[in-house]
């Protein structure tokens, strides 16, 4: 049994529930690897971020950054919440217009937008473009003129603030692809260039400083730059700055180790260094975005494998494969994540042994957990891994030529398939002949 499992997620049967639903139930009923989303905990996440901003009263958006996620049906869900998205990629947008999200609840985030992306965009009148870039600008501003149409756009910054491993530092200068730099004078720049064409609202500045981040530090070191931005910009160029965008990062809990602070905290956090700052500089309160992923979907996924083989070598952690791997979640190989699991089927048993879990896939570094401790599994069992609802499936790949697992949304003891299996046939769809 994991100590991060509530014990009201074990039924009587001594098995894992994910949204009211027996694990082991979702894995026979769909077949595995299967990724199952608890929809009651994404929303839970949205009105947790909701609730500070509507108690302090600021004006506010919640934009979830799909990337984490984005199908069809969390498109649906964020807009039952009323949230509002941000996309990165024309592939992004388009799923958000299939779902029927609101366009004007959108922003388009990504530091080299093609014009086809942006005429999308302003195609369908999108809430918010925020350039990143000099070509961006030209681009967009060509597309305005041709199609005779307008465009809210914010202003990325680089924010000089690294966000690395418990410490923040100011840096002022920050070496990133994303955004415009302040110091060198490219933030102002691109703001004239905005400011002069008619076709363009300027609505406000963003800026990102990372991700997994577990202290409010970091957020209140932005949140201070960007309504000193603001504040000079207003000096200068009598500029009210509508939105300051804080960007995402919440950090989540995926193993033990890990003690992420509440998202109520962030925001609070956020709210009081963006009043203070506003107050002392004698600014007009501006409304406040953030763009939470991880910490969105993060939580509410669970990623079900069925047990296969074992290798036991002596003297080593055995290792126990499951019938998915990198394919269906490569961050524990492309970037030594850390995940935790249980066996499904045997949820409330006592651990008797530490085994690492291996994905089924041609790759060495395949390896999904280093070290896990379980009851003695048999091939067969339901092994589920937690938290692995952001930047999984997102990330998946037909690597081996294995099809991409299914997803189910869970909620109130129903489940339903928001995202079918790949087949075979669907492996060869694009492939043409050669001869
Ligand atoms: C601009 C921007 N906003 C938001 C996010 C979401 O970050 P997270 O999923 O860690 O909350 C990212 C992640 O890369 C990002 O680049």
């Amino acid at each position: 049994m994991d100590e991060q499992l509530e014990p009201n997620k074990i039924n009587v049967a001594g098995h894992l529930t994910i949204g009211g639903v027996d694990a082991t139930e979702l894995a026979h009923q769909y077949g595995t690897p299967l990724i199952a989303y608890d929809v009651a905990a994404i929303r839970q996440q949205f009105r947790r971020f909701n609730k500070v901003f509507e108690e302090n009263q600021v004006e506010y958006e919640v934009s979830y950054a799909s990337k984490a996620f984005a199908t069809v049906g969390m498109f649906q869900v964020v807009a039952q919440e009323k949230g509002h998205i941000d996309v990165v990629s024309g592939g992004e947008l388009y799923t958000a217009i299939k779902a029927g999200f609101p366009m004007d609840k959108i922003s388009f985030h990504g530091n080299n937008k093609s014009r086809a992306e942006l005429e999308m965009a302003v195609e369908h009148q999108i809430g918010v473009v925020i350039v990143d870039n000099f070509h961006e600008i030209e681009l967009l501003s060509e597309i305005l003129e041709q199609k005779k149409q307008t465009m809210n756009v914010m202003i990325r910054i680089t924010p000089g603030i690294s966000a690395h491993t418990h410490k923040y530092d100011q840096t002022g200068q920050e070496d990133s692809k994303f955004g415009f730099d302040i110091q060198s004078g490219q933030a102002e720049e691109a703001l004239k260039q905005i400011l002069t064409n008619p076709r363009m609202t300027m609505i406000g500045i963003h800026t990102h400083i990372g991700s997994q981040i577990f202290e409010v530090e970091g957020f209140v070191m932005a949140a201070n730059k960007l309504v000193d931005l603001a504040a000079d910009w207003h000096d200068k160029f009598d500029l009210d700055t509508q939105v300051l965008n804080v960007g995402g990062g919440f950090g989540i809990r995926y193993t033990k180790e890990d003690d992420p602070i509440a998202p109520e905290k962030f925001v609070d956090a956020i709210i009081k260094a963006v009043q203070k700052r506003v107050g002392q500089r004698d600014l007009k309160m501006p409304a406040i975005w953030i763009e939470p992923g991880r910490s969105i979907v993060g939580p509410a996924g669970y990623s079900l494998y069925t047990i296969g083989s074992r290798k036991d070598v002596p003297g080593l952690l055995p290792y126990v494969t499951v019938d998915g791997g990198m394919g269906d979640n490569i961050r524990p190989a492309l970037y030594q994540a850390d995940y935790e699991a249980v066996l499904a089927n045997r949820a409330s048993d006592k651990n008797e042994e530490t085994v690492r879990i291996a994905g089924k896939y041609c790759e060495s570094g395949d390896i999904l957990i280093q070290k896990q401790a379980l009851p003695k599994s048999q091939p067969g069992d339901t092994l589920a891994i937690l938290a692995t609802g952001a930047y999984g499936y997102s990330m998946a790949s037909n690597y081996n030529r294995n099809p991409r697992p299914a997803v189910v949304f869970v909620e109130n003891g129903q489940s339903k398939l928001v995202v079918k299996r790949e087949s075979y046939e669907d492996l060869v769809r694009l492939d043409q002949d050669f001869i």
